[in-house]
């Protein structure tokens, strides 16, 4: 299996041909999930003793097992949050499997997180973090969230001990009740209990909500939640306000904007996220609205070394990285081995430069709201909210939750699109998240007139 041989040369070049094919494919369909019993029937055991060969195993692959992979990077796939990587990323993932980075240390991986730092400095910059900012690549917005709220919680406990202060009964997490549901479930994870702060009625978390939190639950809270573009509605909470609440309140001021925060780009969008620089940590996810192929979040604290104490992995065999004074990526997040997740982000950022990434995102917001239009001008469909970044959602009039799954099911059987029904206060909709750069307004338009 390790040796260089025949047939692992022909293995190496089969799969490297297949990949090929498949990133510069131009028609790759939409495809759709099998049931376990079609899959059974034409996949069967596929694990033996013997093996069944590489060409086998791949054409496996690629008739069966990848057609029944929804392809997520397809420019009709409008649903949850898409991926649209750019295929520089694409490719130059198989780079990083192919050179066997450890991402983790420094003293393994130095060149990869020198790369991945510059990536990281460039967003600090970007969203008006000092110099000294820095963090990781983690796996996702969930482990990204996780993680910062733990640093967050580790500083608080510290702030208390130093004044000779007992634990609080429970710490406290603020956020919006339209927050992403990884804040709750990091509060479980963590055995902390959520504020949640109603959000007006345009989907926006104000500062006197959050003011309100604060002065209930004083230095228990270990951290405020802004989420930059929430995922239901693509809405930024009111992070300018909140964040002005610091000089009233000493808190930690954290950002989720795993799918918005790449708005903050744009000329168009940056407004929105005034205050951003107050951020005490952020996360924005590469694998949404910055073009990498799964999985990858970015991850900022404004002061590392809260989140280095609180996340470092101590053990003997680690000594010779821990007792370092370099830059061991490992120590940011609640995580040890890392894939060097950053680099496909930085190949294609390298190679195209960020202008190519500010016009390709302000293109998303521009089709979101000429989508919106194409909405408010038909009779039978409704705005539910004006689109802010790049999530339209609307109602189609008239139908119930089963009208819309049975169209959602059938646009899917068509191969037309992958649109799935959502909700919100009990009420059904539809809802388009627009991040592939290669979506146009007829395919949106074309998805409408298939409501009438
Ligand atoms: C605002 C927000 N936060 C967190 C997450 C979780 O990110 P991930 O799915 O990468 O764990 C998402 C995912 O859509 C999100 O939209």
């Amino acid at each position: 299996m390790h040796a260089i041989t025949d047939e692992t040369t022909q293995i190496v070049d089969m799969v490297l041909e297949y990949a090929r094919r498949r990133i510069l494919s131009d028609d790759t369909p939409l495809d759709k999930p099998f049931t376990p019993a079609e899959l059974r029937r034409l996949a069967g055991r596929t694990i033996s003793d013997e093996g069944m060969g590489a060409r086998r195993a791949l054409a496996l692959f690629e008739n069966v097992l990848a057609p029944s992979c929804i392809t997520t990077e397809h420019p009709q796939y409008l649903s949850f949050i898409p991926s649209a990587p750019s295929k520089a990323a694409t490719a130059f993932d198989l780079i990083v499997s192919a050179t066997a980075v450890y991402g983790g240390s420094w003293l393994e991986g130095s060149g990869a997180v020198y790369a991945e730092n510059d990536v990281l400095a460039w967003l600090a910059h970007e969203f008006g973090l000092p110099e000294t900012a820095g963090g990781v690549f983690v796996q996702g917005g969930t482990i990204g969230n996780l993680s910062a709220l733990v640093a967050a919680r580790d500083h608080a406990d510290r702030l208390r001990r130093e004044a000779g202060r007992p634990r609080p009964e429970r710490w406290v997490v603020v956020a919006s009740s339209e927050a992403h549901s990884s804040i709750a479930s990091a509060a479980r994870v963590m055995d902390i209990d959520v504020s949640v702060v109603r959000a007006g009625d345009d989907g926006i978390m104000r500062a006197d909500g959050v003011r309100d939190a604060l002065r209930e639950h004083g230095d228990a809270v270990i951290a405020v939640v802004v989420t930059g573009g929430s995922t239901n509605f693509g809405i930024v909470d009111d992070l300018a306000g909140v964040a002005a609440l610091k000089d009233e309140h000493d808190f930690w001021l954290h950002v989720d904007g795993a799918y918005g925060l790449a708005a903050a780009l744009t000329e168009i969008a940056r407004p929105r996220f005034a205050g951003l620089e107050r951020a005490d940590s952020l996360i924005v996810d590469p694998h949404k609205w910055l073009f990498t192929p799964f999985d990858s979040c970015a991850l900022l604290y404004r002061d590392p070394e809260i989140a280095r104490l609180a996340h470092t992995q101590h053990a003997e065999y680690l000594d010779a990285l821990t007792d370092s004074s370099e830059w061991n990526p490992s120590d940011y997040s609640v995580q040890l081995t890392r894939r060097a997740r950053g680099l496909p982000l930085w190949f294609s950022l390298a190679t195209f430069g960020a202008q190519a990434y500010r016009d390709a995102i302000t293109a998303s917001i521009e089709l979101a709201h000429a989508a919106a239009a194409e909405i408010t001008a038909r009779d039978h469909v409704r705005l539910v909210r004006d689109p802010q970044l790049s999530v339209v959602v609307f109602e189609r009039i008239g139908w119930e939750h089963g009208d819309y799954a049975h169209w959602s099911n059938r646009l899917l059987d068509d191969q037309h699109a992958f649109v799935v029904p959502s909700s919100h206060a009990g009420r059904p909709n539809a809802r388009f998240a627009i991040v592939n750069p290669r979506t146009t307004l007829d395919d949106l338009i074309g998805i409408l007139d298939t409501m009438v």
